[in-house]
């Protein structure tokens, strides 16, 4: 297999995780490149992970030509822009999800890459790759549901006291973009890609009164209807007691699979 050179864009809550996965874990990867904005971040990345060149500056990351892929864990308002300014450096791209808060900048990104077809481009969607979803995936595909035609599917997050999804709210999109995003994307491809018809959808604020300055709510649920008349039903909370808790149901004509992970 040959060596594929990453570059980690982003190390913030989520990118030190990825990047100790790039250095240490994944095989056929090898971490080349950090870029962060932030000083502190860069020391890190210096003291943490293996030898690797440093970045503050995006643009000065995607002029190394030592470097195959970057892999960004940066804030979703950056996605978009970043994967396009990406692919025009000859990169290919693996970015953490969601794509973008904004319709039409996820038209831009899926233009850019009709003009770079040689180059992959990648959301992170990793429940597609969680082995209990796969085997869901399988037994759908040899018929153990007969005709699925609902998911039920639920991504909540244990509350955070400090509010940190308050401080969150002015850039996250809301429940539905920022945690529901994995919800849809699982429904589509359970249900073998659906196109949506349409969507109602419904909130409260059960604890974080901070949120209603930016219109957000901390609990929503919402309803899709696809074209072919199947259904997807979503449940989306920051503020529950025991734990994460994602739960989910796949409804068939001739059986119900379920896959649950609480921790
Ligand atoms: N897949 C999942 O379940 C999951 C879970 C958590 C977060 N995420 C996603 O990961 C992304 C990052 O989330 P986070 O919680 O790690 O955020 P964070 O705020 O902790 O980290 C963001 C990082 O981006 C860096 N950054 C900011 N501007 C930059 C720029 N111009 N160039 C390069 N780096 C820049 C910051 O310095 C920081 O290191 C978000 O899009 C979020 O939706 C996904």
């Amino acid at each position: 297999m040959s060596t594929v050179r990453f570059s980690i864009v982003g190390l913030g809550r989520l990118g030190r995780r990825h990047a100790g996965n790039l250095a240490w874990h994944v095989p056929g990867a090898k971490l080349v490149a950090a870029c962060s904005p932030v000083k502190e971040e860069r020391d890190w990345a210096r003291e943490t992970l293996p030898e690797l060149s440093l970045y503050a500056a995006y643009d000065a990351l995607l002029a190394d030509a030592s470097v195959d892929a970057v892999w960004l864990v940066t804030p979703t308002s950056l996605h978009a822009t970043q994967i396009i300014a990406a692919l025009r450096a000859g990169k290919h791209v693996f970015c953490e999800k969601p794509l973008s808060l904004d319709l039409t900048e996820c038209d831009a990104v899926i233009e850019e890459h009709t003009r770079h077809p040689h180059l992959q481009v990648m959301i992170g969607f990793v429940r597609r790759f969680d082995a209990s979803y796969r085997d869901a995936f399988d037994g759908i595909a040899k018929g153990a549901i007969g005709r699925p035609f609902m998911v039920r599917s639920q991504t909540c997050d244990k509350n955070d006291p400090e509010g940190f999804f308050v401080r969150f709210a002015p850039t996250s999109g809301g429940p539905f973009l920022d945690c529901s995003v994995h919800d849809i994307d699982l429904a589509r491809w359970l249900l073998g890609n659906p196109k949506p018809k349409r969507v109602y959808a419904s909130g409260t604020i059960a604890i974080h009164e901070g949120l209603r300055e930016c219109g957000d709510i901390d609990n929503g649920v919402g309803t899709i209807e696809f074209e072919d008349g199947r259904l997807a039903v979503l449940y989306a909370s920051r503020t529950m007691a025991h734990g994460h808790d994602t739960q989910r149901e796949v409804i068939g004509t001739a059986g119900v699979l379920s896959v649950a992970i609480r921790a």
